[in-house]
């Protein structure tokens, strides 16, 4: 129960509709927290095309799939034309030494600019896509289209990808396959402007009902 001597401000469902557009997207776009920050690369087959992407979700890593949500087709949307077209994309995690030419990728560039050439990154292809990716990433992952499931209470699109390669940063590739994200510099993204270098707390031991949570390895 909240505490109402506490400075919780509460908002209904309505509440959220009555606001101002800007403020109701800053504010729900803030509430699931800090969200993973990558370019997704696309091709016609002649005109590349990146943009930024705050909703890729890990699906399942058996077999390895991601997940991310697409905005409505009321305006001409290139990654998903592209996606439809060719099944193919890459995702390209975004570090903090060029994040803002990636934001700029969100701009309405037409449909014959490359967002490569408009930002200033360098488009490279691996021998198993067509797709391009961003050549400066770190973490670059190359994607075949499994389905495209229309989520109907909002008219968006979830396109689940299977991961048909993966280029990372050796160096930062643990024994146990964890990958060392803060070693890399990638970044993360609140709301639809802010990007973060988040700060690692501790790495925890697996939970069990019975044991006590332990650190393995912790910050400081
Ligand atoms: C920080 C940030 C995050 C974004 N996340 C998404 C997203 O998850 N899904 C989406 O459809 N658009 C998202 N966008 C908007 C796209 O980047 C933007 O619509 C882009 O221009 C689409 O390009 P396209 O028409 O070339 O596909 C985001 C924009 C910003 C600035």
């Amino acid at each position: 129960m909240i505490d109402s001597s506490n400075d919780f401000a509460f908002f209904t469902h309505d509440d959220l509709l009555k606001m101002d557009k800007l403020q109701r997207s800053n504010f729900v776009n803030c509430l699931s927290g800090y969200k993973s920050a990558n370019l997704v690369g696309t091709t016609d087959g002649r005109i590349e095309n990146l943009a930024v992407i705050s909703s890729v979700v890990h699906i399942g890593a058996n077999p390895p799939f991601l997940g991310m949500v697409l905005r409505p087709h009321t305006v001409p949307r290139h990654t998903l034309e592209n996606i439809k077209q060719t099944g193919q994309y890459t995702i390209n995690a975004i570090d903090a030494s060029w994040y803002e030419k990636a934001h700029q990728t969100a701009a309405r560039y037409p449909k014959e600019v490359s967002e490569f050439d408009a930002v200033a990154l360098t488009p490279w292809y691996s021998q198993g896509l067509i797709a391009p990716y961003v050549c400066e990433s770190k973490i670059k992952i190359g994607l075949q289209v499994a389905e495209i499931t229309p989520i109907h209470c909002n008219n968006t699109q979830l396109v689940v990808g299977k991961i048909d390669e993966v280029y990372v940063d050796a160096h930062a590739i643990a024994e146990d396959g964890m990958l060392d994200l803060p070693v890399m510099d990638i970044a993360c993204i609140s709301g639809l402007d802010t990007y973060h270098r988040p700060q690692m707390l501790a790495r925890l031991s697996y939970a069990k009902p019975d044991t006590p949570t332990k650190r393995l390895s912790a910050n400081s």
